[in-house]
């Protein structure tokens, strides 16, 4: 592996921070100072010290939660409000896979795994994300077939068709509707009943790929199961011995 990769790998700091302990000559490798982030190391065998301390491979954390309204997904904030991370509290440096709006609840994916967190996130992998949508108005049949062969959003993008169903009607008027798409872009579920005149008052996401918030209240975690990750690692094209040793 990769000097800088393994140094991000440990948690220690972004691959970015990582290079530049490098290249401050802060990071040795048996015995030598080492000024490339690119020099490869031996898990097994070489002795990595970083500012004086010997490194080791961090464990891999693989978490799902179910995220309350009124928290963000992203890692900093200026406005001092609730995170994620927050709700899981450990020494890792964890991170979410992907996002989900401030006001959107459900299920999300923690991990200390940057390699897995990427591909999962990326369209590639085609991940089935499931969301569940208040809409201010009764879904039409015909604008499920639109959803399904795919609308322009407010940027012009052309989403991948989708599949949809109507799933409730509500005495106030209003429907709640199921959507799946492969996709993440941002705000996407939202945009994409604008796209075709409906407005989302309420959003949540009740699976990524096959993992479901079944049994987890709002604000409550658990750790994925090892057949679970082994999944996730399945859908993702990688092979978990390489990542997570
Ligand atoms: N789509 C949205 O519009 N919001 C989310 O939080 C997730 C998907």
């Amino acid at each position: 592996m990769r000097l800088n990769k393994f140094l991000a790998h440990c948690g220690i700091a972004s691959r970015r921070m990582c290079d530049e302990l490098i290249f401050n000559g802060k990071v040795i490798v048996n015995n030598k100072v080492v000024d490339s982030p690119w020099c490869e190391v031996d898990l097994e065998k070489d002795i990595i010290l970083v500012n004086g301390k010997h490194l080791k491979l961090e464990n891999k954390i693989y978490i799902a939660i179910n995220k309350p309204k009124d928290v963000i997904c992203t890692l900093r904030d200026d406005f001092k409000r609730v995170r994620i991370v927050d709700l899981v509290p450990m020494k890792e440096r964890l991170y979410p896979v992907g996002r989900l709006d401030y006001d959107t609840t459900g299920i999300i994916l923690l991990t200390n795994d940057g390699d897995i967190a990427n591909r999962l996130i990326h369209p590639r992998y085609k991940v089935e994300k499931v969301y569940k949508a208040t809409l201010n108005n009764i879904l039409e049949r015909k604008d499920i077939l639109k959803l399904e062969r795919g609308v322009i959003l407010d940027d012009g993008v052309h989403t991948q068709p989708a599949k949809c169903k109507l799933l409730k009607v509500l005495s106030n008027g209003c429907s709640i509707a199921e959507l799946v798409i492969k996709e993440g872009m941002k705000r996407q579920v939202k945009r994409m009943f604008a796209a075709i005149g409906y407005k989302v008052i309420e959003l949540e996401r009740v699976q990524f790929a096959f993992i479901t918030s079944q049994g987890l209240k709002r604000g409550e975690w658990r750790y994925l199961t090892s057949s679970e990750v082994k999944m996730l690692f399945k859908i993702a094209g990688m092979d978990q011995k390489v990542a997570s040793n």
